[in-house]
């Protein structure tokens, strides 16, 4: 057994709020392992923080017109708070933009430059003219050259999946101005993946215990044949590349996010006033480096961040990485720019945070894609944490106060039904342990309402309210019982339930938290409880209906069954009126509080508009800058919420409600009749 855990979630971007598939995938799975390795008195360290670069992140900012800073400050403060209620229990929580992250990752970078590690390459980049800028990565939108989507992005096309770089798109434009790129030389450094292949391959079949989506998808990479990796980009947000003459390039920031575990780990460490004390995390072999994370990320965490780590060498590489794959919602993906999400602080408002703990715990996408629906969070509520855990605990302690005083009563000549119970304790507790150390946590999460199921049936079925009157011993040999169960499952279930069941041990004043101390018999005959009050209530069915209601209102297109009927017929010079140019979209953002404008910039040619456009509900902000797009240029200007509007956009409504731009080839300005 390993001496210590380092425990990490992969970094969430800062660029938006948590929403439930980001904890399906990486942050309640290992909260749920590292709780129950703390029960285990085991050395562990649980690690997270922001990821604050990235293409992303500099586009946010540009969009709203803000520094990248505001945007990450403001969501690492949000998020760090939302998994804080949430009771995710990272030991530290950091961030890629603090000084202390910088300094790691830049001399990790010229560790391995000095090494002669990196291939410096110069090659071909598209560089945006009209901006003076090379268009790295989401910089770039183009036609995706395996599936023809037309708005890939430069590092990967949403629609098929397959990663890209921005040369490979067809027909690029810019995101920064919608110009056409032009190919412009640039150089940079290269991590020679297609060299490593052999080493990276020979590491990888030491590995045990992998879950098997995990080492697929490694497979299935090493089968294609790695190609040599960039590691920095020209942008200006980022660690500097810490090397003379490479001003104005960073980092890539899947090269400094993952060390932003390591920085992490220093700062904690410097917090508890120990500058050394990452090391014993990090260099020392008898570490069991874990990355929770999501399936998108596996390519990072099983290859390229080992591959780093070892040509630095002196650090551990990944013992394990359990990636979890994606969670569906209402059998739908999830798509934070369609707004089809349950976002956590909205969650929070509604409902508390164990409840979907348990629930959404109950259909983690561990080996497939998983779906969590409301009616499911519904029924796993009130059918299993309310119907059988809660009855179960609060007929426990409601009998024993009434007819004990609430005091544990003494076991006198158990009958076997008695013993039988008792020694599922002890055999849940082994099975629970087991699934916890092979990552099995949905079935972690089962076996323990297994046994809360099991002492529910075994009150029911030796109904002490019937003993009492004619068996006074076995009456409380059952109640006797039944709080050893209660004790036990306080301990068992607190990875998952945390507050609720922190709440039961003060019930039960039970102050022992230990895996291994949960046994047959944990608080004696004369020991004192109390009946405490309900801990899990029902949910109703309008608080359910609520949700899926808002979810829909704010995604679905309105309900459109048939094309529109045809107007009236206008006279030739009618229509003439109507002034129709071309405009190419040069910037846009979403309305403060509205849900359904977006504040769009064009350029016409011969000046540039504002135009406040109702598709919010259909596209992001950053869907629709670089599309040259028809426009009503002679439309009367008018205010809507404070801002001026100076034309109308023309969208097509198809029959599904859906809609779509008249998108032109004419040049910007250019009259269209
Ligand atoms: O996919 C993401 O959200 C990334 N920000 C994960 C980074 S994990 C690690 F490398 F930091
Ligand atoms: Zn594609």
């Amino acid at each position: 057994m390993a001496k210590r855990t380092l425990v990490t979630s992969a970094l969430p971007y800062a660029n938006g709020p948590i929403h439930l598939g980001h904890l399906a995938g990486a942050y309640l799975p290992a909260d749920l392992y590292v709780r129950y390795k703390r029960l285990l008195n085991e050395d562990i360290v649980f690690i997270c923080g922001s990821d604050e670069h990235g293409v992303p992140i500099t586009i946010a900012a540009e969009q709203q017109g803000v520094k990248p800073q505001d945007i990450v400050d403001k969501f690492h403060t949000m998020n760090k708070d939302v998994f804080e209620k949430f009771g995710i229990s990272f030991d530290y929580y950091g961030r890629t933009s603090s000084a202390v992250h910088h300094q790691v990752s830049s001399d990790i970078f010229a560790e391995l430059n000095q090494k002669g590690v990196f291939r410096k390459k110069t090659e071909s980049q598209l560089f945006d003219p009209e901006a003076g800028k090379f268009l790295a990565d989401r910089y770039v939108k183009g036609v995706c050259p395996k599936c023809g989507y037309e708005d890939a992005y430069g590092d990967q096309c949403e629609k098929c999946g397959t990663s890209l770089s921005p040369a490979e798109l067809i027909e690029p434009r810019s995101m920064l101005t919608g110009a056409k790129p032009i190919l412009k030389e640039t150089e940079h450094w290269y991590l020679p993946l297609g060299d490593l292949q052999p080493e990276i391959e020979a590491w990888l079949d030491t590995r045990e215990g992998w879950k098997s989506n995990v080492m697929g998808q490694c497979k299935s990479w090493l089968k294609s044949g790695l190609t040599d990796r960039a590691v920095t980009r020209d942008l200006s947000w980022g660690v500097p590349v810490p090397v003379d003459g490479a001003e104005g390039k960073v980092l890539y920031v899947w090269f400094d996010a993952p060390i932003g575990y390591i920085s992490a780990t220093k700062e904690w460490g410097i917090q508890k006033g120990d500058h050394e004390l990452w090391k014993r995390y990090w260099m020392d072999e008898q570490t069991d480096l874990i990355h929770f994370i999501g399936k998108d990320n596996i390519v990072f965490h099983c290859i390229m961040f080992p591959a780093t780590l070892m040509k630095h060498g002196g650090f551990v590489l990944p013992r394990n990485v359990p990636a979890n794959e994606f969670l569906n919602l209402e059998g739908q993906k999830l798509s934070t720019s369609r707004g089809w999400a349950v976002w956590l602080h909205e969650y929070l408002e509604d409902f508390d945070a164990d409840t979907l703990r348990y629930a959404l715990g109950t259909t983690l996408p561990e080996t497939k894609d998983s779906d969590f629906s409301w009616k499911d969070f519904q029924t796993r509520n009130n059918s299993e944490l309310a119907d059988i855990l809660g009855n179960f605990i609060f007929r426990t302690l409601s009998f024993t106060e009434r007819f004990f005083d609430g005091v544990v009563p003494e076991l006198t000549g158990p009958s076997e039904t008695d013993l039988h119970m008792l020694r599922q304790i002890e055999q849940q507790r082994d099975k629970i342990g087991q699934c916890y150390e092979e990552f099995q946590l949905r079935e972690a999460i089962s076996q323990t309402m297994t046994l809360a199921r099991a002492g529910n049936k075994y009150l029911t079925e030796t109904e002490p309210w019937k003993t009492r009157k004619t068996d006074m011993a076995a009456c409380s040999n059952t109640m006797h019982v039944c709080i050893q169960v209660c004790a036990a499952l306080s301990v068992l279930f607190s990875p998952v339930l945390p507050s609720k069941m922190q709440v039961l041990r003060s019930y039960l004043d039970f102050r022992s938290v230990s895996w291994n101390e949960v046994k047959q018999h944990m608080l004696p005959a004369g020991h004192r409880v109390k009946a405490g009050d309900i801990l899990f209530h029902k949910i109703e069915d309008d608080a359910i209906d609520t949700q899926i209601t808002k979810l829909r209102k704010n995604t679905e297109p309105p309900a459109a069954t048939s094309f529109e009927p045809v107007e009236d017929e206008i006279e030739f010079e009618d229509f003439l009126k109507v002034d129709l140019r071309a405009a190419r979209i040069i910037a846009a953002e979403p309305m403060p509080k509205s849900k359904k404008l977006l504040k769009l910039q064009l350029d016409l040619g011969f000046e540039k508009r504002q135009v406040l456009s109702g598709i919010a509900g259909y596209f992001s902000a950053s869907d629709v800058v670089g599309k040259t797009v028809t426009i009503v240029a002679n439309l009367k200007p008018r205010k809507m919420m404070g801002e001026l509007s100076q034309g109308m956009i023309l969208m097509a409504s198809n029959a599904d409600g859906s809609l779509k731009f008249i998108e032109t080839d004419g040049e910007p300005g250019s009259k269209i009749s």
